[in-house]
């Protein structure tokens, strides 16, 4: 049977992971996967999640599963932190995910369920495992203008162009703040207009949200996800823990399915816990526990908030030392845009052959597309990559 299996296309992000670790070279630079690393180049845990694991452990009498929607104090905490008091709680229906992919996945197989004529409309550029998923599951993609080249800003005009191709039913994938890969994001009235374009023409909102407190703060960052959510019929949410708890290897992450109309509650969240059975039974606890004792004690979720605010802080300082460096050494606010964008990555605009360029003679690890973890960057590092891209020309 397996000489039926085909190779799979390598995943770009992974594959650079890779290629880094094989890379002997004491200075290189790793600008590569979405993972956040302090200035000595370290993914530290968090201080509050060292902490809640200590309590935990003392805690934790047995090993037994939860239910299959997770742990419903895991629920209750992320729905109170994505969405605020934007929707009453008993419109949201949640089911506890292996990271934020495991979220996306459970979402996309409950849409293919629920219609499988719906068509997903995607930002041109998005993740690229949003379209390996969809791709795998079979379900049609159409991709919607987003970023703007030559500006570093978002192409709002092509988008609702492109959007106003949406047939009702139809479901169109939006990233909630810290847009990857390009780093550039809606404004509130743009949101407002694309709220009102999918409800005139009935469809669904899909919001991705993995960068919740790297953007402009824990409350900013849930603006737009929190104005859907109150905004439109039906919404759906994933959300990850993995990079604003540190806590990547934990797989943790919540799928939120959000209705207007209350009577849909209970067979929503049945179909989420029959997802989840499906696709691999219970959800991983250990990463949702720790969420939860954070969230839950006010002295660990104060830690948290501080600890992500220095994070997020720290990403903001390097945006604008890089562009100003680059500022000075072109003459030109060519890469302004850098301290505009927000999150963790944004998008140079560079070719496949410079970005190539500056991993072989300078050692600067990249994704292909020219997108950059400003958090893997450090006061050091960033004017050895503003004269490495001019010196390659870009
Ligand atoms: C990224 O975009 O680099 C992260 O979301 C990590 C991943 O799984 O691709």
């Amino acid at each position: 049977m397996f000489e039926h299996l085909k190779e799979q296309p390598k995943d770009k992000i992974l594959a650079l992971m890779q290629a880094y670790k094989d890379d002997p070279r004491d200075d290189k630079i790793d600008l590569g996967v979405g993972v956040y690393k302090n200035p000595q180049g370290v993914t530290p845990i968090m201080r509050a999640v060292k902490e809640a694991e200590r309590r935990w452990w003392d805690e934790e009498t047995t090993k037994a599963y939860t239910g299959l929607a997770g742990d419903p104090a895991f629920s209750d905490a992320m729905i109170g932190l994505v969405l605020g008091d934007a929707v009453a709680r008993d419109h949201v229906a949640a089911v506890a995910t292996p990271g934020g992919t495991g979220a996306v996945r459970q979402a996309f197989d409950l849409i293919h369920m629920a219609n499988p004529q719906a068509r997903v409309f995607v930002s041109d550029p998005t993740w690229p495992n949003h379209l390996s998923i969809l791709k795998h599951l079979g379900i049609e993609t159409v991709s919607y203008r987003y970023f703007d080249s030559e500006t570093g800003g978002v192409d709002f005009d092509g988008m609702m162009a492109d959007l106003a191709g949406l047939r009702a039913g139809d479901v169109v994938l939006l990233h909630g703040c810290c847009h990857n890969p390009t780093g550039a994001n809606l404004t509130g009235p743009e949101w407002q207009a694309v709220i009102a374009l999918m409800n005139d023409i009935g469809a669904l909102p899909m919001i991705d949200i993995a960068y919740q407190g790297f953007g402009d703060g824990l409350e900013a960052d849930a603006a737009a996800t929190r104005a859907v959510a109150s905004g439109c019929p039906e919404v759906l949410i994933a959300a990850s823990c993995s990079k604003n708890f540190g806590i990547y290897r934990e797989r943790t992450g919540i799928l939120m399915a959000v209705a207007q109309d209350k009577g849909m509650h209970a067979v929503t969240q049945g179909n989420l816990a029959y997802l989840n059975r499906q696709n691999y039974s219970f959800p991983p606890d250990h990463g949702a526990r720790l969420v939860s004792v954070v969230l839950h004690s006010d002295d660990l979720r104060a830690d948290w908030q501080a600890e992500l605010e220095e994070v997020r802080n720290g990403m903001l300082a390097l945006r604008e030392q890089l562009s100003t460096e680059l500022r000075k050494l072109t003459n030109s606010d060519r890469y302004g845009f850098i301290a505009q964008h927000r999150g963790m990555f944004s998008r140079l605009g560079l070719s496949p052959e410079t970005v190539e360029r500056l991993r072989k003679d300078h050692g600067i690890y990249m994704v292909g597309d020219s997108r950059i973890n400003i958090a893997g960057l450090n006061k050091d590092t960033v004017p050895k990559l503003a004269q490495a891209i001019v010196e390659v020309g870009a």
